[in-house]
Parts: C-alpha cells; sequence; structure tokens
C-alpha cells in the first residue's frame, strides 16, 4: 500500500503488437487473470494499438473486465482533413478514459514536439480524458548527468498552458529511453530521483495541493520481478509497461505487486 493518498497504477502499452482479434484474446486473458485474483486499489490501464481499441472495449463492457482503456495516440483537432489521425471524441465514443502522449517513440520517430504534447494534453482534457504524459531522457543526456534539468523542462514545457481542475485527471510516466526494451531498468534509486523532481516541477506549476494527487509512473523494462522496488519509492505511483504488458499473467503478477 503506497504511504500517501495515491491510488497507484500500472498501465500497459502493447506499443504496435497484437492484431485485433490477438488483441481481444489478450484482453480476455488479462481480465479472467486479475478476476482470479482481485486486486484492490490499483487503478489498470490498457493501452491497445487504435485498432483493437474498439475490441477491448467490448471485452471491458461485456466481460466486465476490471481494467481501463487508453489510446497511444491522439491528434488535437476535432474532426477533419487529417488524413491517419484519431480525434479525441473518437476516442472518447470508443470508450477510452486514457491517452499515452509524448511517448519517446513518437517523439523519436514521428517527430512530436513539446509544443504538439501540450496541444494534445489540453484537446485530450477538454473531453475528460486523462493524459499519460511521457517524459524521459537519452543515454546521451544520462551519461552528461543533465537528466535531471532534462526531463523538468520537458515537464514544463509540454505542460505549458495546461490547465487540470484536479490531480487526478493527469498521469506523468518517466521513462527513460535508455531503458526502454533494452532489459536495462534504472535502479529504484534512479526513478525516485527523477520522479521527485517531476514532482516537484508539478508543484510549482500547479501548486501543492493538485500536485500530490498526480500519479508519477516509471516505465523501462519494467517487470514483475522489480516492480515493487520502484512502487517502494515515495514518488514513484506505478508502472507503464511495454514488453511485459503482452504477457496476461506477467502483466497480472504487476498489478498483484502493486496491491500489496
Ligand atoms: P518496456 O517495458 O518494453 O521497456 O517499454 C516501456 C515503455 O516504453 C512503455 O511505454
Amino acid at each position: 500500500m503506497p504511504n500517501n493518498n495515491r491510488t497507484r497504477m500500472i498501465a500497459g502499452n502493447w506499443k504496435m503488437n497484437e492484431t485485433y482479434s490477438e488483441g481481444v484474446k489478450l484482453a480476455q486473458d488479462l481480465s479472467n487473470e486479475l478476476k482470479a485474483n482481485p486486486v484492490d486499489g490499483v487503478d489498470v490501464v490498457v493501452c491497445p494499438p487504435a485498432i483493437d481499441i474498439k475490441g477491448v472495449s467490448g471485452v471491458i463492457e461485456f466481460d466486465h473486465a476490471p481494467f481501463a482503456l487508453g489510446a497511444q495516440n491522439c491528434y488535437w483537432e476535432e474532426s477533419g482533413a487529417y488524413t491517419g489521425e484519431t480525434a479525441p471524441n473518437m476516442l472518447v465514443d470508443a470508450g477510452c478514459t486514457y491517452c499515452i502522449i509524448g511517448h519517446s517513440e513518437r517523439r523519436g520517430y514521428f517527430g512530436e514536439t513539446d509544443e504538439d504534447v501540450s496541444k494534445k494534453a489540453k484537446a485530450l482534457i477538454a473531453h475528460d480524458i486523462v493524459p499519460i504524459l511521457c517524459c524521459g531522457e537519452s543515454l546521451e543526456v544520462r551519461e552528461a548527468g543533465t537528466h535531471v534539468s532534462f526531463v523538468v523542462a520537458q515537464i514544463k514545457a509540454a505542460l505549458s498552458g495546461v490547465e487540470i481542475a484536479d490531480g487526478s485527471k493527469l498521469v506523468i510516466a518517466y521513462e527513460p529511453i535508455w531503458a526502454i526494451g533494452t532489459g536495462k531498468t534504472a535502479t529504484a534509486d534512479d526513478a525516485q530521483e527523477v520522479c521527485g523532481a517531476i514532482r516537484g516541477a508539478l508543484n510549482d506549476i500547479y501548486g501543492a495541493d493538485k500536485a500530490d494527487a498526480i500519479r508519477v509512473l516509471y516505465g523501462g523494462s519494467a517487470k514483475p520481478g522489480n516492480v515493487a522496488g520502484f512502487l517502494s519509492q515515495p514518488d514513484v505511483d506505478g508502472a507503464l509497461v511495454g514488453g511485459a504488458s503482452l504477457k496476461a499473467p506477467d502483466f497480472a503478477a504487476m498489478v498483484e505487486k502493486a496491491g500489496e
């Protein structure tokens, strides 16, 4: 159990994995695992590829699967000539209550900037979707020792002009790029150093009352064997999980650890 009043969160980012039918099966398997071993007091979120969202939404609706649905990206406009994009109101209609934005893969491969992330955050919040806003430094920045100031600057830029009614309307995920999909994890102390600095930045932006209620997650090779160490840190409120979220028993085991 956390020693603060933030509900822990375990969120799965499936990235570009699972076809529609595979995604429905994975969601059903995860639902069965979580129902077989119910865990109270943890918010579980599943973020499938866009084409799988409706199928996973059906599993939540008809199987009463105990998790919420998130997207991996969105555009900030309401509708129009934006080929290939998905608007926040479309995500709402499909059952999403969360959306990942600013993931390092989107920043690195698709040129997403802090300004884009800020526009996406505003559009999502206007539709009552909670952004899971990602930040994190490259290996180069980490080796230069400027990771804390780099991440704080990223957070301040991405949240520029982003208003929230309360801290439950925003989630931050700290994902050091060098630890994503590499099997190389940050230590729990590394995660706390940056997550603590992020909370300080949130304090500056939103004031203590709101900042205290914003969940800050760690992501990067998080798995059942190491998640408890991260969760033991005062400013780490959960995990954003890539690879291990594709195996229902592993993901469910991480949810269980978060409930301890
Ligand atoms: P891995 O857990 O596969 O390292 O991915 C982390 C991540 O990028 C989640 O968004």
